[in-house]
């Protein structure tokens, strides 16, 4: 990481390949925010650190300073990142600056910068991580008590980003419920404070933790754009907030709502990591930046270098009605098209006969499975495919052996009921003894059988979020030990078994967040496989997340919107733009649809290394017409692939045209349909005819390089 630093002025500034990321300390000891936005040169571009906003005696500075980590303490109004109580129960929170450090690390350099509070033994180290190359910037606190008596936390976020004092804000959100995620909201920021946030338990489908500022003229091509996104699976929130002095700022990290934490003397508390980027390049830019700096530093490795191979699983064939000779019949026709990885889901377990009972009996289920999963799995791997499993490890039925062995293991209140969802309840995975049975049951799964890949469910919000047997000053800090349990599980089973990739599911796209990404290889996307909604689920999802660990299965035609069959091909073309999976029951496709199927799927294993991996372009977006049309570049621009969709053909209009992106203006490139070769230049300014006339018309178009 570039770093420079003025030691005169007390002022940092963060270079990345076109971002900078200033900050300093004022006359008072204040760590300021005092830029982030376009490369600047010098520190001395930066401005004066003291400078400041002075209204009026009404209208206390505290809170026209941008503060970099603002505590709540004297007559600071906005949203606080931090808020303590000493244990003689003063609560407020006085920072200054203290000191700084470099660590050197192996991927990137991070500037460290403490401040301390003026009176108590309470420290915080603000952590910044800059990714020169994608102009990302990782942020996390760290606060920690050097004293001997406790302090409670009632809100410490991970930090605040700033946009430069602007008249026009527009924020962009994702935002849905099951089976229609990741939609995109775009609203007019005016003063006050808008929050997204879960406070199930889990990262949520209402709202995903990703934003995206700009001036409201930014477009898929142009504009400045700042974003972020945390990487928290638990409860969390993010703050736009916009004041009279057209200062906007943006905090997110962990939700203080029904949180605190007992951060006892010697001890520390570390934030979820807030990942913050910006671009001059618009959405698009933005997106590409984000996607790769994923794919780099957050997916987890070696894994995420390969690229995902083609799954298919047998929810939607089969549910619950899962057996051996059902799975080796699927397994034989997935096998037959060229499924790399065959995923049995729910069902193969306890009596798991419907979603009554079972969660919780992680063995086997004898009547289903007679010889154990050894024979399915030997059929699988004969047929050249490897094995994976699901598993919904934070649950149970009450009808299951766990529950009545272990009725205390779950959430609850006494003198309330314990509500079920799904007809499940949620383990409390604070508790040591319940990550000790998560772990050993899954690591006995994974030892005992030749397993690659796991599917990591978890489908229903918390309620009664008691813990009782527990010391009162911990009973809050359940919704963050539930996700720090869940990690560290995640990550012990990674460790002992590194073979094994892991997909994050919750009831659809619930999961999907940074802070899972860094455990998971990928994240089912959504429970609606309808290849028409896809496109909106997909494109709202590609805004902030990427196509490598964005699964997608071709399912049955018309299985999720009655009276819309889409052709095999169609299917497909959704399919394609991510993570390719099939989900249908096949038993039950013709030869034809199987045949064109084999087809596609061996086009995919062609292109997959740039969908996966490369730049991604939204030329047309589903929102805006009755064509979606999503090109993918290679990296060195030697090829790309283009995939377009019509739904559906209305008033007699033309076939859409698009501008390709990403290419080089000089090259020749040879594109499918095409029968000359053309440059880069008119692919991408006088446009191409994508010709598709009719209701569910779709196309791949490949584009490669004349080579020398
Ligand atoms: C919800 C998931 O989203 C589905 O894909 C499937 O795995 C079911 N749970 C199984 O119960």
């Amino acid at each position: 990481m570039a770093l420079l630093f003025d030691k005169q002025t007390s002022r940092w500034l963060l270079q990345g390949k076109n971002v900078s990321y200033g900050l300093g300390v004022d006359q008072n000891g204040t760590l300021k925010h005092l830029y982030f936005g376009s490369k600047l040169p010098f520190v001395s571009d930066l401005p004066d650190v003291n400078t400041a906003i002075h209204h009026s005696s009404f209208e206390p500075s505290g809170g026209i300073l941008q503060q970099e980590y603002p505590a709540w303490g004297g007559m600071y109004y906005y949203e606080p990142c931090l808020k303590a109580t000493f244990s003689d129960q003063v609560r407020d929170t006085r920072l200054v600056y203290k000191e700084h450090r470099i660590n050197e690390g192996a991927q990137s350099d991070e500037l460290v910068i403490v401040l301390k509070d003026t009176h108590y033994p309470l420290l915080v180290h603000l952590h910044y991580r800059l990714f020169p190359e994608h102009d990302i910037i990782e942020r996390h606190a760290v606060i920690e008590n050097i004293g001997q008596d406790a302090i409670t936390l009632e809100q410490a976020l991970s930090g605040t980003w700033h946009a430069p004092r602007g008249d026009r804000y527009r924020l962009t959100h994702l935002a849905g419920k099951w089976i229609e995620e990741t939609q995109i909201y775009q609203d007019e920021i005016t003063p006050g404070k808008k929050t997204i946030e879960s406070k199930r338990g889990n990262t949520g489908v209402q709202a995903n933790p990703w934003f995206a500022i700009d001036r409201g003229t930014a477009d898929e091509d142009q504009g400045e754009i700042w974003f972020g996104a945390l990487g928290w699976s638990g409860n969390w929130k993010i703050t736009v907030e916009y004041n009279p002095f057209k200062l906007l700022q943006v905090s997110g990290g962990v939700h203080d709502f029904d949180f605190s934490w007992h951060l006892e003397g010697g001890k520390s508390f570390q934030t979820p990591v807030f990942s913050g980027g910006y671009t001059r390049g618009g959405f698009g830019q933005a997106s590409r930046n984000f996607h790769q700096y994923q794919r780099e530093h957050v997916l987890p490795k070696p894994i995420a270098d390969g690229v995902r191979p083609v799954l298919y699983n047998s929810w939607e064939a089969t549910y619950f009605d899962v057996n051996e000779q059902g799975q080796t019949a699927l397994a034989e026709k997935a096998a037959a098209i060229g499924v790399e990885l065959f995923v049995i889901d729910d069902g193969w377990f306890g009596e798991r006969h419907h979603d009554r009972a079972g969660l919780g009996d992680w063995t086997v289920n004898p009547e289903k499975f007679p010889n154990g999963l050894k024979p399915l799995i030997d059929k699988v791997e004969s047929l050249g495919m490897k094995f994976g499993i699901w598993v919904e490890p934070e649950m149970v039925n009450p009808d299951s052996e766990l529950y009545r062995n272990h009725p205390d293991w779950v959430y609850h209140f006494p003198n309330r009921p314990r509500t079920e969802s799904r007809n499940q309840l949620v383990l409390n995975v604070g508790k040591p003894e319940v990550q000790a049975f998560m772990f050993e049951s899954l690591d006995k799964l994974l030892s005992e059988n030749s397993i690659y890949f796991v599917k990591w469910d978890m489908n229903r919000s918390f309620s009664e979020p008691g813990w009782l047997d527990a010391p009162k000053e911990i009973q809050k800090e359940i919704w963050v030990r539930h996700a720090q349990g869940l990690y560290d599980i995640i990550a012990r089973l990674r460790e002992k078994h590194p073979h094994v990739a892991f997909e994050a599911c919750s009831g659809g796209g619930a999961r999907i967040d940074l802070g899972i990404m860094r455990l998971t290889d990928e994240v089912w996307t959504s429970d609606n496989t309808d290849p028409y909604d896809r496109l909106y689920i997909q494109e709202g999802y590609s805004l902030a997340y990427n196509a490598q660990a964005m699964m997608c299965w071709v399912a049955d035609s018309a299985k999720w919107v009655k009276n819309r069959p889409t052709p095999v091909a169609y299917r497909f073309h959704s399919s394609m733009m991510g993570s390719l999976g099939i989900g249908g029951n096949l038993t039950q496709w013709s030869e034809e649809d199987l045949e064109e199927s084999r087809h596609w799927i061996a086009e995919y294993k062609l292109i997959r290394h740039i969908v996966q991996k490369g730049n991604q372009y939204r030329l047309l977006s589903p929102r805006a017409g009755n064509t979606t049309a999503v090109q993918y570049v290679s990296h060195d621009q030697t090829e790309s692939v283009l995939f377009a969709l019509k739904y559906p053909q209305k008033f007699g209009n033309p076939s859409p045209k698009v501008y390709l992106r990403g290419l080089k203006e000089d090259a020749l490139y040879n594109v499918t349909d095409i029968e000359e070769p053309v440059s880069g230049s008119a692919l991408m300014f006088r446009g191409i005819d994508l010709n598709l006339y009719d209701d569910n018309a779709s196309k791949m178009i490949k584009i490669n390089e004349v080579k020398a």
